[in-house]
């Protein structure tokens, strides 16, 4: 996820410190790298590093940049570590074009070696760069700037929002989306584009959104839009916003914590984009390995246990899951110069799992990790790392993180298995096809259940206590449902095991305590409708998250949340999460609480 803001301002005009501007407002959407560029007549000036807006502002001022039209960039790497030469934006061989973008190309590899065949030379490691120097290329076959970045874009494959400027039409910006966001801006004869409403929102409250598969012609005369594939002219009214520039940044939701809920449909598809190259990498490290563990804190620890159990049910491959506080205690006298270490972390900056990371490292160690941040400090520390994809996470309570590290993860234990021949490639490719069914399966619960979920949230305002039950995989699930609703909503919260609850916890049960069940339709269902009776035998108020259609636990349940579809099992967290996460949300809203900043907690744990 990166911010984009680009502008075409009435001659004599200067672009620079507006770009400037809207950067600021687009820094939520990342901060690891800046860039702007801007036209004047045959002149195409570029400014860009490393750093956040205004440490780059600062040594390079942004704001003298010359010229009325331009375009920049806030960058949250995805490709290429956030460095100078993989800012934006991006350059062809004569800096004649440049270009930003958010979001992935897929096919980038392929397009750099047919171009670098015909001698283009890139200068950084970004898939981004193949725009430029494609569309420099068919300018070079005689087609129009239009034309030839129509072409280009027609040949991208994955998400992506870019925008183009260049010395070709000095007055001209043209923008195109798949996917990532990009919306238009129409002012006084000024127009603008912009990854959020937020971008341009103090110049103009006229916006024409832009619809998949299009692109737009920026210049003076107006903003014109049409169709990717054709060319064919699209006519579109604009809308008003009536936004403030808060909620135009959390896009209209009240948090980002809904905000990201919300984006999960988005960022599990971003995570299942990664190439297979890396999780190869991964693969062989860890089949080569003696050992494995798997270190994390927090939410992280939760996907690290989903991983644990798909890594052994798929692959046969034994990974301890060790909290990253206590890896000194539990687990360094095991390690040695044959381990391997998987860390997952969102920030890469937690203290506890980069001292988990050092002391194995020190051991002499193989560190994977699973990240959101390039350029973290466990990013450095890793000898591979895969990226997340999720784009920055702004709530305290991570959410869209979560889900984006178990697909990694699973799509990690599935590329193990299919190399060690563990598990049948049949069964394997199923379950690679039900991972891309699992956005959809969150969009429709996102359409559809969350007025019933604020529902039970109300009724669960007076609880003193409520626990969590899952079976096998959704043990972490329930452990995580737990993790959202006590720090959100300050509820002391249980979960358990759901057949160890009667070890112990089956003690607290009394009239109405609520229960909240982790219960899919997979092999576990049978065992966990016992644990249901014996909750509801002793008054415990039950709340079942099941597949639609399942009568048994719904005639057993005070009320259920149904998800639409049957999954295997080991996909099934990815999407009985979002419901627990939604609870924990609107508790925390009813109780009058701030959900993207809980008392007490951080974002990032930089202390051990
Ligand atoms: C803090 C955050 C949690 C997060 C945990 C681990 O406690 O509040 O949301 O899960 O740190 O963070 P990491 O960045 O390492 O995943």
């Amino acid at each position: 996820m990166c911010g984009i803001f680009g502008c075409v301002l009435h001659d004599g005009s200067q672009a620079a410190p507006l770009i400037h501007a809207a950067l600021k407002r687009l820094e939520y959407r990342g901060y690891d790298s800046v860039g702007e560029v801007t036209i004047d007549g045959d002149k195409l000036t570029v400014k860009k590093d490393s750093g956040r807006l205004e440490e780059v502002h600062a040594k390079y001022d942004l704001d003298d940049l010359p010229g009325p039209v331009g375009v920049g960039h806030t960058r949250w790497a995805t490709h290429g570590r956030p460095v100078y030469e993989n800012s934006h934006p991006l350059v062809d061989c004569k800096s004649r074009i440049a270009v930003v973008h958010n979001g992935i190309i897929q096919n980038y590899l392929d397009i750099k070696r047919e171009l670098e065949s015909k001698g283009h030379h890139f200068q950084s490691r970004t898939d981004t760069e193949v725009v430029p120097h494609l569309v420099e290329d068919y300018l070079t076959q005689g087609m129009s700037l239009e034309e030839a970045f129509r072409k280009t874009v027609n040949r991208l494959e994955g998400a992506y929002a870019i925008v183009l400027t260049s010395t070709e039409q000095p007055k001209t910006i043209l923008c195109a989306r798949q996917e990532s966001p990009l919306v238009l801006g129409i002012g006084e004869g000024e127009y603008y584009c912009g990854s959020d409403f937020a971008a341009f929102l103090p110049l103009t409250r006229k916006a024409v959104l832009l619809d998949e598969g299009e692109m737009a012609v920026l210049n003076p005369n107006g903003a014109r839009i049409l169709k990717l594939k054709n060319a064919a002219p699209v006519k579109r009214d604009p809308i008003t916003i009536t936004w403030d520039p808060e909620s135009a940044k959390k896009q209209g939701f009240k948090h980002f914590m809904l905000k990201e809920i919300h984006e999960q449909a988005q960022s599990l598809r971003d995570a299942l984009r990664t190439e297979q190259l890396y999780y190869d990498q991964f693969a062989k490290k860890i089949i080569e390995a003696d050992k494995m563990f798997i270190v994390a804190c927090g939410t992280s620890y939760h996907a690290g246990l989903v991983g644990s159990l798909a890594l052994a049910k798929l692959a046969g491959i034994n990974a301890r899951v060790v909290v990253a506080s206590e890896f000194s205690e539990e687990a360094l006298d095991l390690v040695g110069p044959k381990s391997v270490i998987l860390a997952i972390s969102q920030s890469g900056e937690t203290m506890d799992t980069l001292n988990a990371v050092r002391d194995a490292r020190a051991k002499g160690a193989t560190i994977l990790s699973v990240l959101n941040v390039l350029g973290s400090t466990l990013m450095r520390l890793s000898t591979v790392y895969i990226d997340q994809n999720a784009g920055p996470e702004i709530g305290v309570a991570s959410t869209k993180a979560f889900t984006s590290q178990i697909a990694v993860l699973l799509r990690l234990a599935s590329t193990v298995g299919r190399r060690k021949g563990e598990v049948s490639a049949k069964e394997i490719t199923e379950l690679e096809a039900e991972l891309h069914r699992v956005p959809a399966l969150i969009q429709t619960i996102l359409n559809t259940k969350i007025d019933e979920i604020r529902r039970i949230a109300e009724e669960c305002d007076a609880a003193s206590s409520i626990c969590f039950l899952g079976r096998g995989v959704n043990v972490p699930t329930a452990l995580e449902g737990r993790l959202k609703l006590l720090e959100l909503s300050y509820v002391p919260a249980i979960a358990y095991p759901a057949g160890e609850s009667k070890h112990g916890f089956i003690a607290l049960i009394e009239e109405g305590f609520p229960v909240i069940f982790v219960a899919p339709k997979d092999e576990t269902h049978k065992r966990i409708i016992g644990n249901i009776m014996e909750m509801k035998a002793r008054g415990a108020r039950v709340i079942s998250i099941i597949e639609e259609g399942d009568e048994e636990i719904r005639n057993l349940s005070d009320r259920v949340v149904e998800i639409g579809e049957s999954l295997p099992s080991l996909v099934t967290p990815l999407v009985y999460v979002v419901p627990m996460q939604l609870l924990a949300y609107y508790l925390s809203v009813i109780k009058g609480h701030d959900p993207d900043y809980p008392r007490n907690l951080a974002k990032s744990v930089t202390v051990e």
